[in-house]
């Protein structure tokens, strides 16, 4: 199926379904597009709306949280968990700071270097905040590609992970890439769930390789211990 049908589909359906009204839409600066993906990792989003609230009250701009006591930034992300999230914010704020004078790298590759970013988050950071084109895959967009074009292999195997990188780049469209990588998440949090997809609403049913062969709870395929 031609990339450029998937991202007009999924962008018809984002402009009335997707979510618009998320606290780091609103401004959308890259200091809170990352605050919020780094709390994206491993939280979900209607828990990380009040935390990222009371972060962004505490630690405006970089520059604040770069400055604070490391206990006070611990103690703002006390409740989300996976606590080396937090030690890397504090550290690549102090990296932006001391090496960027304040001002986040524009580009994948530089973003990756900063404690805690990976691929993802950089892409997401780069299209979210600067809408520049950048493939994102979280773990909502993972399945949701992996649903769209059939793959079976285990997730976490180079099978899995190395065809998704690749269609994530050419599903990611050029125009609207900031929309298009909150609607691919959206869709994956919303419709396309891990246990019932709800694919009678889904935009891209009608080409889903999943949806077709009845595969939805085969893939993604259950992780190797
Ligand atoms: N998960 C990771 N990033 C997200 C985002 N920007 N919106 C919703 N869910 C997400």
């Amino acid at each position: 199926r031609a990339p450029a049908t998937i991202a007009d589909d999924l962008l018809t359906w984002f402009d009335r379904h997707g979510r618009h009204d998320l606290p780091w839409q609103h401004p959308r600066t890259p200091y809170r597009v990352w605050v919020a993906e780094i709390m994206l990792q491993q939280t979900q989003v209607t828990t990380v709306i009040d935390y990222f609230q009371a972060f962004m009250a505490r630690f405006p701009d970089v520059e604040t949280l770069a400055a604070a006591p490391s206990d006070d930034v611990m103690a703002h992300w006390a409740g989300l968990g996976y606590y080396a999230r937090a030690r890397n914010l504090h550290a690549a704020a102090q990296q932006v700071v001391g090496e960027y004078d304040g001002v986040f790298p524009r580009d994948v590759e530089t973003l990756m270097t900063l404690p805690g970013i990976g691929r993802s988050t950089a892409g997401a950071v780069v299209a979210q905040a600067f809408g520049i084109w950048a493939p994102i895959l979280d773990g909502n967009a993972k399945r949701v590609i992996a649903r769209l074009a059939g793959i079976t292999a285990a997730p976490g195997s180079a099978a899995y992970e190395k065809p998704l990188w690749q269609l994530a780049e050419r599903y990611t469209p050029h125009e609207r890439v900031t929309d298009y990588t909150q609607a691919i998440m959206d869709l994956g949090a919303t419709l396309c769930t891990r246990r019932r997809p709800n694919c009678p609403a889904c935009p891209l049913a009608a080409t889903c390789v999943a949806c077709i062969d009845g595969l939805q709870v085969d893939i993604p395929a259950p992780r190797k211990k």
